[in-house]
């Protein structure tokens, strides 16, 4: 049987067997270990069919997809904060920043399908699942019950400040396998995400 909560190394989810975990201490039998095998060699052969032809490497298709869904998770965990701020403002200025918000939002969703398809461009697999996001995800969420507009503003500005920082060192590692398609796009997105802060930053000063 796979242990589908094995560890994974940048795209590649490390293939364990739960058998001793079941039996510890006994030997698996002779058939037990053959349907192991065939399970272990079903889940390679699955794996092996997302493979995508690619000049760049193993090693850069690894470490450009770890960097860039790494990348992915942040972009969707500040896409779901944005659109929260929008639903739950309040306050004297609920028009201006509830329209800026939803700007923003679409604006940092319609990246995400872009960062998605560039890691299966190089060959790597990427996110699965809203577990999956919130496992690698570096920006917090907020759950609180209310918070100012100012707050939202400034928390928004600062996650996106991050995000650029992120932005950043994943351009480092794709300039590193000289990925060009993907430096590209994200400086593209840097400009965007700088372009957020920076209007967060103006419209919170109202609020000062
Ligand atoms: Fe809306």
């Amino acid at each position: 049987m796979i242990d589908i909560e094995a560890p994974i190394v940048g795209d590649i989810r490390l293939i364990t067997c739960r058998a001793d975990k079941n039996v510890r201490g006994l030997k698996p039998s002779p058939r037990t270990m053959e349907a192991i095998m065939n399970d272990s060699l079903l889940a390679t052969r699955k794996i092996a069919a997302l493979f995508t032809p690619t000049d760049l490497g193993a090693e850069a298709s690894r470490d450009i997809s770890a960097a860039l869904t790494g990348v992915l998770a942040d972009t969707f965990a500040l896409y779901v904060k944005t659109k929260n701020f929008h639903w739950h403002l309040s306050g004297p200025h609920f028009r201006d920043y509830h329209l800026m918000l939803d700007e923003q939002a679409d604006q940092i969703f319609a990246t995400t399908d872009a960062i998605a398809e560039r890691v299966r461009k190089v060959g790597g697999t990427t996110l699965r699942s809203i577990g999956h996001i919130h496992r690698i995800q570096r920006l917090l969420d907020n759950d609180a019950d209310y918070v100012t507009a100012g707050d939202m503003l400034a928390e928004l500005r600062e996650d996106n400040r991050q995000l650029t920082t992120f932005l950043r060192q994943a351009h480092v590692v794709c300039e590193a396998y000289n990925d060009v398609a993907t430096t590209s796009l994200i400086e593209v997105w840097i400009d965007e995400t700088e372009r957020r802060t920076w209007f967060l930053y103006e419209a919170g000063r109202a609020d000062r």
